[in-house]
């Protein structure tokens, strides 16, 4: 077992920061943001002098003592199995609360300026975790309130809803802040194993070559859920699966996927990596396309009767370039799948396999012949293949090559995806965050498809989808079932 790297090499620990929690009380700052600031204050991540502010509008009625209580019960019910312990009561020394509204931050300028004195701090960070109707004002109050000038803006997604409100939503940060101090998240790609991709793919001359039209058939990026959309309806009736996660998660994944190698690993060369891949995506139409909604999903609260509201999309998706030209892309995600996974799939093309007449020899698109990508937390690999059955005839059989994060590195060090990202954004590095570019571009390729949608095909809780998936990715079939 290798141990990797360990987190206190020099520079890992951010300089002096105030860091400005908008949606406090929210979920996700419950369930991901606290317990992961927690994790990286006891893995020494966080900065020697640091503040977080937590911030909502005053209607939601906290203060510093209900904001610590928050952060402790999250800690407890989310963080990691040895969270919930003494250090907590250090933790929470660094924390503060301010409720503001949109009309006037004056009282948050001032908590930030004490803050800053405090600690020491030249930047603010401002994490936006609200629905996205309050990015805008937020935005927009930073800026006149005067907190914007050299601070940094971490927003969550969905980051728009079409191009039309990506584009004004890109104007309105960019009259605060410039491009530089803007982190797009999409967590997904604090993910280990999807950095692993580009690790996998540029450092290793066994792959590097193979990722390309003359060695792949196909690919596909297979991400079913389990969950139901429980108790988020209203949100998911504005959202569907093709906002939630299509154009935020799975394209940006196929991205570093299909991605040409990039000059640096920095923040500008692998957003102009990603955008080159998609500017050359062929706009998404419904030809491409299955919806699927879940048996239930009319039944569930803040769902409209008769919604066409997808909880599950399967899309064939090209990308017009030398590399890929002729090879699909198979994405598919849903709601109340039959399994909790990210696996991506790469599909060599088989040599002919008549001189194994006597064997029997899987077909072409079935588990040979695969380099198999979980993407998953801890992540591994697989790559699936024929070998010959021991005995006196040449028969073929598949087999496998392995390998697991989990077995062959130590992950003591291992970061969730979360708190990489809010550690980067701490740092000032933007390499895993999206720019305004690549992400109005998958707009506009998904506006053919969200302009004249297909009309969802029912499938029933726990199934992989309605069988029109199936076809789509036939003469292949999808990894998962
Ligand atoms: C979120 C979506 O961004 O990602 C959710 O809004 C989805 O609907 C989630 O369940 C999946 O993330 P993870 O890290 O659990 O795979």
């Amino acid at each position: 077992m290798q141990t990797s790297t360990k987190p206190d090499r020099e520079g890992l620990r951010p300089d002096s920061a105030v860091l400005v929690l908008f949606g406090a009380s929210g979920d996700l700052a419950k369930r991901k943001l606290i317990p992961g600031l927690y994790h990286l204050y006891r893995a020494g991540l966080m900065p020697e002098n640091f503040r977080i502010i937590g911030s909502a509008p005053a209607e939601v009625k906290m203060d510093v003592e209900g904001f610590v209580e928050v952060a402790r019960s999250s800690v407890g019910t989310f963080g990691r199995r040895e969270g919930a312990d003494a250090d907590f009561d250090g933790f929470a020394k660094s924390l503060s609360y301010c409720a503001a509204s949109t009309s006037d931050f004056s009282g948050l300028a001032a908590a930030v300026n004490d803050a800053r004195k405090e600690t020491g701090a030249e930047t603010a960070v401002f994490y936006l975790a609200v629905p996205p109707p309050a990015f805008i004002p937020v935005i927009k109050a930073l800026g006149t309130g005067g907190l914007a000038q050299g601070s940094r803006l971490i927003i969550e997604k969905p980051f728009g809803y079409d191009l039309k409100s990506a584009k004004e939503l890109n104007t309105a940060i960019h009259g605060s802040f410039s491009e530089d101090e803007v982190y797009r998240i999409d967590h997904f790609l604090g993910k280990e194993a999807v950095q692993n991709i580009l690790a996998l793919r540029f450092a290793n001359g066994i792959f590097e070559p193979a990722w390309h039209r003359s060695f792949l058939e196909y690919v596909q990026l297979d991400v079913p859920e389990t969950l139901t959309i429980e108790g988020r309806g209203a949100f998911y009736e504005e959202t569907g699966a093709y906002r939630d996660m299509i154009v935020t998660h799975l394209l940006q994944v196929l991205g570093f996927l299909a991605m040409e190698p990039p000059e640096k690993l920095d923040a500008r060369s692998l957003n102009a990596a990603k955008n080159n891949v998609f500017a050359a995506l062929r706009p998404l139409t419904k030809a491409d396309v299955v919806f699927g909604q879940y048996e239930g999903y009319l039944q569930e609260p803040g769902v409209a009767a008769g919604s066409r509201t997808e909880t599950l999309v399967a899309a064939r998706v090209w990308i017009d370039n030398d590399r890929w030209s002729g090879v699909p892309f198979y994405l598919r995600t849903g709601k109340a799948m039959g399994a909790e996974k990210s696996v991506a799939t790469l599909g060599f093309r088989v040599p002919d396999l008549g001189r194994f007449e006597e064997a029997n020899v899987p077909l072409r698109g079935t588990a040979s012949n695969q380099l198999v990508l979980d993407l998953g937390d801890p992540g591994s690999i697989e790559v699936a293949f024929l070998a010959k059955t021991p005995g006196v005839t040449m028969d073929v059989a598949p087999a496998s090559l392995s390998f697991s994060y989990a077995e062959s590195f130590n992950m003591r060090y291992e970061l969730a995806a979360y708190e990489r990202l809010l550690h980067d954004a701490l740092l000032g590095d933007r390499t895993l965050f999206n720019a305004a570019e690549g992400i109005e571009r998958l707009w506009e390729a998904s506006a053919p498809l969200l302009e004249d949608p297909p009309r969802p095909v029912a499938y029933a809780k726990g199934t992989f989808g309605p069988d029109e998936v199936t076809k789509l990715i036939e003469p292949y079939s999808w990894k998962l079932g």
